[in-house]
């Protein structure tokens, strides 16, 4: 069973530490959990999550309940800016699972869209993401946004 949980004294270092799971050209793909933490911190509309199975600690996930860059048209939507699954936990279907209930609180909260980036010198995660359902807004800003319609 996957369950997100807040950050807390127990397992913050332990999702620290999961970032160095990822193989060097997922590294590129996903800032460093403790930065993505430290922005939490900073930024009010984060909303960070451990991502466990069961007991486990097998990801981090945060999003932004705001985001300036997207368009006022496209307002109000949930921007995902961090997703991780540590290596050994990954191609077992609980990014997927994540996504789904990232996707929930969306609608829950009438959001119109879901918003990701992404890097492209690779196939992964951009496909994850298509083969979800995300289109691609043609629009690069240094990575690929990406959008889920929520309606
Ligand atoms: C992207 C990520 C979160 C996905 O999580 P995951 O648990 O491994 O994903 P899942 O097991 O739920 O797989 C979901 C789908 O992706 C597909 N997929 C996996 N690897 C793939 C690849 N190399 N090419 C195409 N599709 C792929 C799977 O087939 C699956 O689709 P299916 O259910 O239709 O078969 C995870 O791989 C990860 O942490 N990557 C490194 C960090 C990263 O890139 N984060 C994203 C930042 S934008």
């Amino acid at each position: 069973m996957i369950f997100l949980k807040e950050l807390d004294r127990k397992n913050l270092f332990e999702v620290i530490k999961m970032h160095d799971t990822l193989t060097e050209y997922q590294k590129k793909c996903v800032a460093p959990n403790v930065v993505s933490i430290a922005q939490a911190y900073v930024n009010p509309q984060a909303w960070p999550r451990v991502i466990y199975h069961d007991d486990e600690i097998i990801g981090f996930v945060m999003i932004s309940t705001h985001d300036d860059d997207i368009p006022k048209e496209d307002q109000p939507s949930y921007y995902l800016w961090r997703f991780m699954i540590k290596k050994d936990a990954q191609n077992l279907g609980y990014g997927k699972q994540v996504l789904d209930m990232i996707i929930q609180k969306a609608k829950d909260e009438h959001q119109k869209f879901l918003y990701t980036s992404c890097e492209m010198e690779g196939p992964m995660p951009y496909q994850f993401y298509i083969s979800y359902g995300f289109i691609d807004t043609g629009i690069n800003d240094g990575e690929q946004i990406l959008k889920l319609n929520l309606n």
